[in-house]
């Protein structure tokens, strides 16, 4: 897949996650097929101010390309100063946010606000697009509500400005992420512009990668949620797509030497004690599904060390798993 003048090994996308989509996540789901992962999303007014928490957020690696910065703001101004100072960070893709719901963004006028004012939403595609050396994207809800629908809108106004693909998340503002993500809208938004569309929503299992592509034509595929609890799914989708072959889901076993890995990569970023308290999470994710998991959850949920998250999940393979294959 091409995305300007960016060639792409696949069509897999990992969608931007905020609180998620650290280093250590994005190389799992990398390794495991993943085609362009995107980092966290940073605002374009930090980025003016040099705020150090938006540049911590961008701890990309040069084993990570491709990958794409996401951005989200309101003023178009600091949007053009943001997509330059990004530069330093050599990422392949720069992204518009125009789909946030969360309230913090939302004060700010940036995220799935700007889906309330086309206008504006014009002018930082094109500032964006002036301003930056990579190609830009933009990744949108449909709407804010169901009477406000502007999804064919932003993506005609994208490509003529020339924004190089557009994900689209069929949901508005006002569904959080309640009901089923409308595919429908994504076969509308294809049928209207010739550049790239990157489908996303509510992709689960690698038959929905497949039914996404089918039912829609589109040309990519963006996974959050369920990346989120297996990052595996990539390597899924990849050989469902490429040769029709299911692969089986990983064993527990397999998923444990795995949250450990992911738990390793963290602590040696963010030192033990911080990074274990954001593992916590991803354990209970990574867990969810295994037999007699519930309390196994709790007691990740109070581990405080590297070590304790070992005990427990040797400690369960030995009580649990015991003459299992899982
Ligand atoms: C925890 C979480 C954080 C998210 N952060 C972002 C973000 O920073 N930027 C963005 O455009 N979308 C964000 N999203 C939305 C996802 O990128 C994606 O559009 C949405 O989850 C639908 O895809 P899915 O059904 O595969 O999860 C976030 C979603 C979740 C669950």
């Amino acid at each position: 897949m091409r995305i300007g003048n960016l060639n792409i090994d696949g069509i897999l996308f990992l969608a931007p996650l905020a609180g998620i989509s650290k280093r250590p996540f994005r190389l799992l789901a990398r390794r495991y097929g993943a085609s362009v992962c995107y980092s966290e999303m940073v605002s374009a007014d930090g980025m003016v101010f040099e705020q150090p928490r938006t540049i911590q957020l961008l701890d990309h690696q040069p084993n990570e390309h491709p990958i794409g910065i996401q951005v989200f703001g309101a003023n178009p101004e600091n949007m053009a100063v943001a997509m330059k100072r990004l530069e330093v960070f050599k990422p392949d893709l720069l992204d518009l946010n125009f789909g946030c719901p969360v309230k913090k963004v939302i004060k700010k006028n940036g995220g799935a606000a700007v889906l309330k004012d086309v206008n504006l939403a014009g002018e930082l595609m094109a500032a964006a697009v002036e301003s930056a050396s990579v190609p830009v994207t933009m990744k949108m809800r449909s709407g804010w509500s169901a009477d406000a629908e502007v999804y064919l809108e932003l993506g005609r106004m994208a490509e003529k400005i020339g924004v190089a693909a557009v994900t689209l998340h069929p949901r508005f503002r006002s569904d959080g992420f309640s009901s089923r993500s409308d595919w429908s809208k994504i076969r509308r938004l294809k049928e209207e512009i010739t550049i790239p569309v990157i489908g996303n929503g509510d992709i689960e299992t690698p038959h929905d990668a497949r039914d996404m592509l089918d039912q829609t034509g589109c040309d990519g595929v963006m996974i959050g949620r369920a990346a989120m609890r297996d990052p595996y799914i990539f390597r899924r989708v990849r050989r469902f797509l490429d040769d029709g072959t299911l692969l089986p889901e990983m064993s527990s076993r397999e998923k444990i030497e795995m949250a450990l890995e992911h738990a390793r990569e963290t602590i040696t970023q963010y030192g033990e004690r911080i990074g274990t308290l954001m593992m916590r999470k991803h354990l209970a994710w990574y867990t969810r599904g295994f037999p007699e998991g519930a309390g196994l959850r709790r007691r990740l949920m109070t581990v405080e060390s590297y070590h304790d998250m070992v005990l427990c999940l040797n400690d369960y393979l030995d009580k649990v798993m015991v003459g299992s294959d899982g």
